[in-house]
């Protein structure tokens, strides 16, 4: 047995002098809700998403921690990881994305509880999905999976529309990782499957043993780490509608930004362009709607929100009217040295 001291948050004043005491039984370290704030990082999701800051979050703790704050809005919010942050710091976060899948994602990280009653609900899920015919099979065939893999996608997304939105939210996360770890580069800008199925070319980059791995291997996978992620937080948080930032209200006592990165030669790819693969996931039915059927990795139309903070024309324009709008706020931004600001 040990002790362990914790300094809590009690509604976002920093209770400084009030030393939180906890007898933590060794195989209860996992419950993240008496462990300290960074401490609590290191069981967090892993990631891949393009820009996410997981893995310098103990260095934005160490800039965070010592300002006075208690609401706090993440406006790019991507993977959470920082939102994730501000929980395990008592705060109450206010979670934005202009990404609905990123939206998804962040209710299932940002809960305070699973709703299933084990874990073999999950992987009993994931195994007894069965391949049916659908938009994927039909339309992305050679595109960014294998037939089958095609056709087992959309098995799982027609079963996960049966059930209630909270296991919804959370086997939609989990596919989506898995989804991310079998493409090359983790990302769907281009139409390449052939770099995966192409064997006989060494590859100094990717995991060709992941992209073979089942969809639902990796998908339970990820739930074991997401299950470490939740916690229950005695603040609240909100998670909302994909949303332009530059549309957001005011009032947060700090506003968080970490937009897109604009490199000064080129512009790059949007995050619409990079994850429309994961966007189409959840909103299925409309799918077809919404691609672009002149590129050939059938990338979702453009949004002219999106595109605009990946413009080198908008991008300076967009960022400092959106500081000026939150001036009252303390202001944490981040961005690449040498990129564009
Ligand atoms: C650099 S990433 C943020 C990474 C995040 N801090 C993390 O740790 O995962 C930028 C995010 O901005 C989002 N985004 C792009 N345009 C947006 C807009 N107009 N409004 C809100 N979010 C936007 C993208 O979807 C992307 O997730």
């Amino acid at each position: 047995m040990e002790t362990l001291h914790t300094k809590e948050v009690a509604n976002g004043t920093e209770d400084t002098d009030g030393v939180y005491k906890a007898i933590i039984q060794p195989c209860c370290i996992q419950d993240l809700s008496i462990i300290r704030a960074e401490d609590k990082i290191h069981a967090f999701p892993s990631t891949r998403y393009y820009g996410s800051k997981r893995r310098l979050l103990p260095w934005i703790f160490e800039n965070l921690k010592d300002l006075t704050f208690r609401t706090v809005l993440d406006g790019f919010g991507g993977t959470s990881s920082v939102s994730l942050l501000f929980k395990a710091m008592g705060k109450e976060v206010t979670y934005n994305d202009a990404l609905l899948s990123n939206t998804i994602a962040a209710q299932a990280l940002l809960a305070n509880k699973v709703p299933f009653d084990n874990i073999e609900e999950v992987d009993r899920f994931f195994d007894s999905v069965s391949p049916v015919n659908g938009i994927i099979s039909e339309m992305f065939q050679g595109v960014f999976y294998l037939n089958e893999e095609n056709s087992w996608l959309d098995g799982v997304i027609q079963a996960i529309y049966l059930e209630t939105e909270l296991k919804r939210n959370i086997y939609l996360y989990c596919l989506f990782q898995a989804c991310l770890q079998k493409r090359p580069f983790n990302l769907f800008h281009r139409a390449n499957l052939n770099i995966r199925t192409n064997t006989s070319v060494k590859k100094s980059f990717g995991n060709q043993t992941t992209w073979d791995t089942s969809f639902s291997i990796l998908a339970k996978r990820a739930y074991r780490e997401l299950e470490q992620t939740i916690w229950r937080s005695p603040s609240q948080h909100s998670v909302l509608s994909p949303t332009d930032v530059s549309d957001l209200d005011t009032g947060y006592d700090l506003v968080y930004f970490d937009p897109p990165y604009i490199n000064k030669k080129h512009s790059g790819d949007d995050y619409l362009r990079r994850y429309h693969f994961l966007e189409g996931l959840c909103q299925y039915k409309e799918w077809q709607d919404m691609i672009d059927t002149s590129y050939k990795n059938l990338q979702f139309k453009k949004k002219i929100h999106i595109s605009e903070w990946q413009s080198r024309s908008y991008f300076k324009e967009r960022l400092f009217s959106l500081i000026n709008k939150h001036k009252k706020s303390i202001v944490v931004l981040s961005y690449v040295d040498n990129d564009v600001v």
